[in-house]
């Protein structure tokens, strides 16, 4: 940008952005762009003053620290000695540009590495011990006093401890809010129904600058203290002088005050790369949010001997991770309708790079999410890619407003085939298409989930694959998916060649099944026999997922058992609760459904669990309720010991069973063994059944 316009006018641009940032930054803590963005200008403005030094004045930001703008309403409190800031490297060039300079200068450095707290900076006065004062940083030379509130945080001791107590001391260190504290005061908030905060950094800012202290009471702030301003021993303490950073830190700890635990004394850049690498692999496991590390040369005579700049030391310099919270404009809000009917609206945004990806969609999870998180389509909003989680819409930015924004309906008809949308039980917050046999969008995802790994993993059955098949007329639903034919395939033209060819001498003409469709036929026959289990997760039942699945498989031992099952029957099954058993119950009783299952089995798709042959079906017939811990057994090798034999395995005792396993720790379902007079084994009993059957008893 600097190279088209005037430089003049574009450094007099970025110096009204950049402290308008800053008012908003440390003043009414909401800021309207991004700290990465904000970054970037600081940048462009300190390159655009090396290459046109005239235009960089003293009171440039790049020269000044915080804001002098910042409505504030606390008394303003001069610091003895100034508070600066510190200048950023983006990458480890840069930081061993940094080490290089610093190395010319004085020498090859040890260097203090510790994690960059993402919070507020404060200056603590401690006066013969005694907490005096909590000053912010304010623009560096003067802050807001906050002692009251500071008073409130249960870290901040009110009395330096141990006997190396100087007269005077200002202490520096950074206030933040726990993630986890900070998580749980939004879930309060949002439980009543609130606004939740943006993120712990405006929260501890807007916090520690309440006019009110019991407001800050009630808020867990913590401190992390990481440097020394102003220090006048006098009598006391000659001899405790650090001589070191790490020094410095051991006697922060001696008088109480909390110091980092992730703090290292690092040589070489290769050394702090793997630290840098390391803390950012465990960024969110600590117990704040850190937006990088700050690394310091150790010995503190060198520290006096480099010096400062106006506003940042030279013998230190802060890392800064890549981004995770961005910002970009939510251009549109659309929906997407799923293999279970579920309509979900997402965000299309700009496409923009987050925490090492580039993002253009994020889900919305329904019509009330979009509400709650307010919204609107041409809003610049907040995007958050942390760590492996996906990305997420944080919120808008309000301030960034132009009036040009709209707001989002949910549709009232399917995208797909015009249907109503209904709430599957009335308060549900999803709403779903209720044309399940006929409604394209959803007959697609349910093919394509069958190829899914969860499913059947069938390769080359995916999206693309199952919107051709539908879209060319060739599968209505997936019925006839394990039928079809060459001569289907042929029909479809993702499955045929485009043009005539030659594959390991064999000539091919252009309309013949392509390789792809030919892999497709024989990874449906191979599906075919794969594991009941994942027959049964293929049938899109609502709430019968994998664990389900398995567990049906395993006691029921074959779809038809399962469809002849009634819904106490199958609620008796381990981890297969009413709510499973009453959606399967109705998911047997549409027509097109059995439909699905009939053409399955007779397209040769397994139905049964995998029977040994060579195993006696010694239980055929026979119901048996195993209970307690059975040595030698798990829980699974129980029920799978009985189906192999031809038994049933349940999980609940009545009339109808005919043997109770009783292992150790067995609770009612024993007692109920004895009530109804059942026969009750012991693990050699059931060896015996297993291996003989009732006879052998
Ligand atoms: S040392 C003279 N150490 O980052 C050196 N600062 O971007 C003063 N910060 O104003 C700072 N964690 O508010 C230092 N471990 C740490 C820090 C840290 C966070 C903040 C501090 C500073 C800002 C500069």
């Amino acid at each position: 940008m600097s190279e088209t316009t005037n430089p003049r006018a574009r450094h007099q641009d970025l110096v009204q952005q950049i402290e308008e940032h800053r008012a908003r930054y440390y003043g009414d803590d909401a800021p309207t762009i991004s700290d990465a963005a904000y970054d970037a200008l600081e940048v462009e403005l300190r390159e655009l003053e090396a290459e046109h030094p005239e235009l960089a004045e003293p009171d440039s930001p790049t020269q000044t620290v915080g804001s002098a703008r910042a409505e504030t309403g606390f008394a303003s409190v001069q610091h003895r000695e100034r508070m600066m800031s510190l200048d950023n490297a983006f990458s480890i060039d840069e930081v061993e540009a940094w080490l290089l300079r610093v190395a010319r200068e004085v020498g090859e450095q040890e260097v203090v590495c510790e994690p960059k707290i993402d919070g507020l900076s404060i200056s603590l006065t401690y006066v013969d011990g005694e907490l005096t004062r909590g000053v912010t940083r304010g623009d560096g030379t003067t802050g807001e006093d906050v002692t009251a509130n500071v008073r409130t945080i249960a870290s901040i001791p009110a009395r330096l401890a141990g006997d190396h107590v100087p007269a005077l001391v200002e202490v520096r260190g950074e206030v933040f809010l726990p993630v986890a504290a900070f998580e749980q005061l939004n879930d309060r908030l949002r439980a009543e129904g609130k606004d939740p905060y943006a993120n712990p950094r405006n929260t501890a800012a807007g916090s520690l600058r309440q006019k009110d202290s019991a407001v800050t009471a009630q808020r867990p702030l913590d401190v992390t203290t990481y440097a020394l301003g102003a220090l006048e021993w006098g009598p006391q303490g000659a001899d405790a002088r650090a001589e070191t950073q790490a020094g410095v830190y051991a006697l922060l700890e001696q008088w109480g005050l909390p110091v980092s635990a992730h703090v290292k004394t690092l040589s070489g850049v290769a050394a702090i790369d793997d630290y840098l690498g390391d803390l950012e692999q465990r960024r969110h496991d600590l117990i704040h949010e850190i937006d990088g590390a700050v690394l310091k040369v150790n010995s503190r005579a060198v520290q006096a001997q480099l010096g400062s700049t106006s506003r940042a030391p030279r013998w230190a310099v802060a890392y800064k991770f890549p981004p995770e919270e961005v910002h970009t404009v939510l251009e549109d809000i659309r929906v997407d309708v799923g293999r279970t009917g579920r309509v979900t609206p997402y965000g299309v945004m700009t496409p923009v790079t987050v925490a090492g990806s580039t993002v253009t969609f994020a889900t919305l999870h329904n019509k009330h999410e979009v509400k709650r998180k307010g919204v609107l389509i041409g809003d610049t909003v907040v995007l958050r890619k942390a760590g492996d989680v996906i990305p997420e819409i944080v919120g808008p930015v309000v301030a960034a407003r132009t009036g040009n924004e709209t707001e989002w309906q949910m549709p009232e008809g399917c995208p797909s085939c015009g249907m109503a949308l209904v709430e599957q039980r009335q308060g549900d917050k999803d709403m779903r298409c209720p044309n399940a046999r006929a409604c394209p969008a959803q007959i697609i995802d349910r093919i394509a989930f069958i190829g899914g790994r969860g499913a059947l993993d069938i390769e080359v059955l995916g999206e693309k694959a199952a919107a051709a098949l539908v879209a060319e007329g060739v599968l209505e639903n997936e019925a006839g998916l394990f039928s079809l034919t060459e001569d289907d395939l042929t029909g479809v033209s993702l499955f045929t060649l485009d043009a005539d060819s030659k594959k390991d001498g064999v000539e091919r003409k252009a309309g013949d099944l392509s390789t792809n469709g030919a892999r497709l036929l024989e990874n449906l026959q191979a599906a075919k026999t794969q594991d009941l289990w994942r027959v049964l997760v293929s049938l899109s039942i609502r709430h019968v997922g994998p664990t389900a699945s398995r567990a049906l498989a395993g006691a029921l031992g074959s779809i038809p058992a399962i469809r002849a099952a009634s819904e106490a029957e199958l609620a008796a099954v381990d981890g297969v609760g009413p709510t499973i058993a009453d959606s399967i119950r109705r998911w047997f009783e549409v027509d097109w459904h059995c439909d699905i299952v009939d053409q399955w089995a007779a397209a040769g798709v397994r139905m049964e669990e995998e029977r040994d042959e060579s195993i006696p079906q010694t239980l055929a017939g026979l119901t048996v309720v195993a209970t307690g811990s059975l040595e030698g057994f798990t829980r699974d090798s129980v029920k799978e010991a009985i189906h192999a034999r031809g038994g049933k395995a349940s999980s609940s005792v009545s009339k109808k069973t005919d043997f109770v396993v009783v292992g150790e720790n067995a609770g009612s379902k024993a007692t109920k063994a004895e009530e109804l007079g059942l026969p009750v084994l012991d693990v050699e009993g059931f060896r015996n059944l297993l291996e003989h059957g009732p006879e052998g008893l």
